[in-house]
C-alpha cells in the first residue's frame, strides 16, 4: 500500500452558534494529524439574519450583521486552519444555511455576487474547491455531501438512494447503516451521518430535545480509493485520538 492520504471532515459549524471549546480541541489535532484534504461539510455559517424564517421577525436578528459574521468566520476558522495545514487541499461544501444567501438573492437579485459565502470569502481565488448546494465531493470511493434526508432512519435512506458509500452532516445526528448484496461478493455500501460542531441546544429550539451531538471525522484513503472513516465524538470539549487527549 502506498502512502495513505488523510482527510479531516468538519460538519455544521454554524458560526456564530458554534462551540468554541470544540475548536480549541480540534486546532492542535489538525497540527498533529497533518491533513492532506480539508473538507467543510456545509452550514459553516448560520446566516440567520437573511433567513426567510426571520423575514417578519426582526427582533430575532437584532444587531446581527452579515459583514461582521463573514469577517469573524474568516479570521477564526478559515485563516486559522490555513495556517495549521498550509498544504492541504481545501473543499467548501455549501449547506442549506450557506444557501440562504442564494435564496435571499433569488428574492433580491440586486445583491447577486455581494452576499454569497463563495463571493464574500473569495473561496475560489484562495484555492478552495466550492461544491454548490446539493452537490458532492469524492474522497476515493466515499461520497461526501452536506446531507439530503432528515427522517428518523436517514442513514438507511441515504445508502438506499445513493447506492454508494456516503458520509454526510446536516442532521447533526450520528448514524451508520450498511447495505450488502445477497451474494458472496464481499461488496457493501455504508452511509455515515456525523454530529455537528455547533451548539446542540440552539435558542430557537426553545428547550426542546434534539438528537444532536458534537462530532467530526477523519478519513484515511489508499491509492485504490478504499477509505477508512473514523467519526470522533467530542464530549464537553474533549476527545481522544491515538491515545492522546485533545481539549
Ligand atoms: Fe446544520
Amino acid at each position: 500500500m502506498k502512502k495513505l492520504r488523510r482527510a479531516i471532515l468538519l460538519p455544521d459549524i454554524h458560526y456564530p452558534d458554534h462551540i468554541r471549546a470544540n475548536f480549541t480541541a480540534i486546532e492542535p489535532f489538525i497540527k498533529d494529524f497533518k491533513p492532506d484534504i480539508f473538507v467543510y461539510m456545509g452550514d459553516q455559517l448560520d446566516l440567520d439574519m437573511i433567513s426567510s424564517w426571520n423575514e417578519s421577525k426582526p427582533r430575532n436578528t437584532e444587531m446581527k450583521r452579515l459583514n461582521q459574521d463573514y469577517k469573524k468566520f474568516d479570521v477564526l476558522f478559515l485563516r486559522k486552519h490555513e495556517k495549521l495545514a498550509p498544504k492541504a487541499r481545501r473543499i467548501w461544501i455549501d449547506g442549506n444555511h450557506c444557501q440562504r444567501a442564494d435564496w435571499y438573492v433569488d428574492k433580491h437579485p440586486a445583491f447577486e455576487g455581494m452576499i454569497e459565502p463563495r463571493n464574500v470569502l473569495k473561496l475560489a481565488e484562495r484555492g478552495y474547491k466550492v461544491i454548490k448546494f446539493g452537490g458532492y465531493y469524492k474522497l476515493g470511493k466515499l461520497i461526501v455531501i452536506h446531507g439530503k434526508y432528515w427522517n428518523v432512519y436517514h442513514a438507511a435512506k441515504t445508502v438506499n438512494m445513493f447506492e454508494n458509500s456516503v458520509v454526510y452532516a446536516h442532521t447533526h445526528n450520528p448514524q451508520i447503516y450498511a447495505k450488502t448484496v445477497p451474494i458472496d461478493t464481499g461488496k457493501y455500501h455504508i452511509a455515515t451521518s456525523l454530529g455537528c460542531l455547533s451548539s446542540t441546544t440552539p435558542e430557537y429550539k426553545a428547550g426542546r430535545a434534539t438528537r444532536w451531538i458534537n462530532q467530526f471525522a477523519v478519513v484515511y484513503l489508499d491509492d485504490k480509493g478504499s477509505f477508512w472513516l473514523y467519526p470522533i465524538t467530542i464530549v464537553n470539549g474533549k476527545f481522544i485520538f491515538n491515545s492522546k487527549i485533545y481539549g
